[in-house]
């Protein structure tokens, strides 16, 4: 049995890593302060003896006893991470070195939620790890994207300069049941708008592209992360490489949901990438990971979860 903290396991990813690190008989503390996740998300797990819950923001010191440490506590979605920008950089880089600090002090294992938002706008498509990215250092995305850049940048000092074992996953799009309904992601959204009747908004002319992972597929890949060897530290990215188009899944969610809704164009938002799928082939060769449900399949569990919570 391993003691685990999970950092922002209040949220969507977090709650479904702490059910997964219960399920695998391990010891669960998970620390949140809230901002976008709920107790409704780990009320499940109270009862649970091996699970903890405290609140707590990862942008102050904390101490307690843990083998590994997931840091997932960061506000993933454009209008909760542009809600208080500051807040979100500070999150993300405080957060990395208050969680450095603690795992250096327990000489724990570390892994960092980082995301595909480290490429930015990218030239290379499909993005491969070695990528360095293109990204806006000043723009309205730029607390997020940056703020994980440098705490990719603090995992890998903290890597070289003492000698921790850290993880870094760059994750991609990811969906399924417990993601916020008011978000503003585009899985979220399009099945909301469709339950509701509303129409359907799609920005720009829907012909950009995403790739989207079932939330189970990534939880997958985050603890066989976890528990590679020492010396497979990534980054390494964990996405479903299936590219949709906007307009594809609009269609996919109205027939999942089996409604027809009107679809309504709006402006293109700032920075957003055209294009976003992940090569996965690192984490096929090392992890011997790859995404197994369809966006079909993916798709019915999630609207059947909204449908229940609407
Ligand atoms: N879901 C995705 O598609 C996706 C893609 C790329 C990266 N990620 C990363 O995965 C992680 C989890 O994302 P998610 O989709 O579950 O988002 P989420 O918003 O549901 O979860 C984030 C959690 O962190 C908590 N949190 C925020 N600031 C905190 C702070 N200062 N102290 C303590 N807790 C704090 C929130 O309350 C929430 O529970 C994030 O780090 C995100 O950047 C997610």
């Amino acid at each position: 049995m391993q003691r685990a903290l999970v950092t922002g396991g209040a949220g969507f990813l977090g709650s479904h890593l702490c059910e997964r690190l219960l399920a695998s008989g391990h010891d669960v503390l998970c620390v949140d302060n809230f901002f976008t996740g709920s107790k409704a998300n780990v009320r499940h797990l109270l009862d649970n003896p091996n699970f903890e819950l405290m609140r707590h923001d990862v942008t102050f010191p904390l101490y307690v006893e843990v083998d590994r440490i997931f840091n997932l506590a960061c506000p993933a979605s454009p209008i909760h991470y542009q809600h208080d920008p500051v807040q979100t950089t500070k999150t993300s880089v405080h957060g990395a070195i208050n969680m450095l600090g603690l795992a250096k002090r327990l000489r724990a294992r570390i892994l960092q939620a980082s995301t595909s938002e480290v490429y930015g706008d990218p030239e290379v498509h499909p993005q491969v790890e070695s990528y360095w990215g293109r990204v806006n250092p000043i723009g309205v995305r730029s607390c997020y994207d940056e703020g994980k850049r440098c705490a990719e940048t603090l995992f890998f000092d903290y890597r070289r300069q003492l000698n921790l074992e850290i993880k870094v996953m760059r994750i991609f799009n990811t969906y399924g049941p417990r993601m916020h309904p008011n978000d503003g992601r585009v899985v979220s959204n399009f099945i909301v708008q469709a339950l509701k009747g509303e129409p359907i908004t799609i920005f720009g002319d829907g012909s950009q592209t995403r790739s989207f992972c079932y939330v189970d597929d990534l939880i997958d890949g985050m603890v066989r992360l976890m528990e590679s060897p020492p010396d497979f530290v990534g980054p390494v990215n964990i996405g479903n490489p299936g590219e949709f188009s906007m307009l594809e899944l609009a269609e996919l969610v109205q027939e999942t949901v089996g409604v027809k809704a009107n679809i309504q164009f709006q402006p293109l938002p700032q920075d957003d990438p055209r294009h976003r799928r992940p090569d996965i082939s690192l984490a096929q060769a090392k992890l011997g990971w790859a995404p197994k449900v369809s966006l079909k399949d993916g798709l019915k569990e999630t609207v059947a979860y909204f449908r229940k919570t609407l």
